[in-house]
């Protein structure tokens, strides 16, 4: 039946169930997009599930691929499971959600499959866990130390400073949503990763460029807080 077909009070009850059941629809009925995962773990699964049910394709990795088949099982038809270098082939858009010590070697092995990609990036260094590289990054801060290590994509910052119970149990909440900063140089990137924080049920704060990121590093004072959108603007000197 064509859509006009539909009288108007079906068709709104169609968007209204469809709304409710799919959350990424509700959110102007855009094509779902093919998002590649390095690093399924606590940020990687949790954004893994809210992406699947907003209606994005995705492929799910680890160099255990295995060990993820009852997660893509759970998360539907939509989700496959593959190796990081699958997962970067796959993506349009890249996660990569791993221990900050990961990242040159992920920046080195995949640079051809990542090359002009829009990459969210998540990890935070610490020396206990991440080694050499940990003090430097810091340093500099992450923003600019991940594009070193991750040369040729179009990096955006996200999902890194919010613990990950609140990315797995506060998204679409009621009430305001649970905001995430956002650093990028590439504003198309940054208008991707706006509507993919959206599509998690998240709201997107953009906090500027990608030497910004530094803002909510680590140490910084909204590190490690699931802050609603406004008391992230007011804790980082954003306007409205
Ligand atoms: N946990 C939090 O509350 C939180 C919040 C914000 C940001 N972050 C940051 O986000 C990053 C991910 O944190 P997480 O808690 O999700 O970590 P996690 O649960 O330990 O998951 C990390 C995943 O990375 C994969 N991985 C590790 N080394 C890899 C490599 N060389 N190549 C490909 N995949 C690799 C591992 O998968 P396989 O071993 O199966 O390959 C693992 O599942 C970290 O840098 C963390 O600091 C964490």
């Amino acid at each position: 039946m064509p859509v006009s077909a539909f009288a108007p009070r079906r068709r709104a009850l169609l968007v209204a169930t469809l709304s409710l059941a799919v959350p990424g629809f509700a959110h102007g009925q855009k094509a779902g997009l093919k998002i590649g995962i390095i690093g399924t773990g606590r940020i990687g699964g949790a954004l893994a599930e809210h992406w699947a049910r907003a209606g994005h394709e995705l492929t799910i990795s680890s160099r255990h691929p295995e060990e993820l088949r009852p997660l893509a099982e759970r998360l539907g038809p939509h989700v496959r499971v593959g190796t990081p270098a699958e997962a970067a082939v796959f993506g349009e858009v890249l996660l990569i959600a791993v221990p900050y010590g990961a990242l040159p070697q992920i920046g080195r092995d995949y640079a051809a499959q990542m090359r002009g990609k829009v990459v969210l990036e998540t990890g935070n260094p610490f020396p206990g866990r991440d080694g050499e590289i940990a003090e430097p990054a810091r340093a500099k801060g992450t923003g600019l130390a991940s594009a070193e290590y991750l040369p040729g994509v179009r990096l955006v910052r996200a999902f890194s400073s919010v613990p990950h119970t609140a990315v797995q149990g506060e998204a679409y909440r009621p009430g305001e949503r649970v905001g995430i900063p956002l650093a990028a140089d590439d504003p198309s990137a940054l208008a991707v990763a706006e509507r993919l924080v959206r599509d998690a049920g998240f709201e997107p704060v953009v906090v500027g460029s990608l030497a910004r990121a530094r803002d909510f590093d680590v140490g910084s004072a909204v590190f490690g807080r699931a802050l609603t959108a406004t008391e992230l603007r007011q804790a980082l000197g954003l306007g409205r």
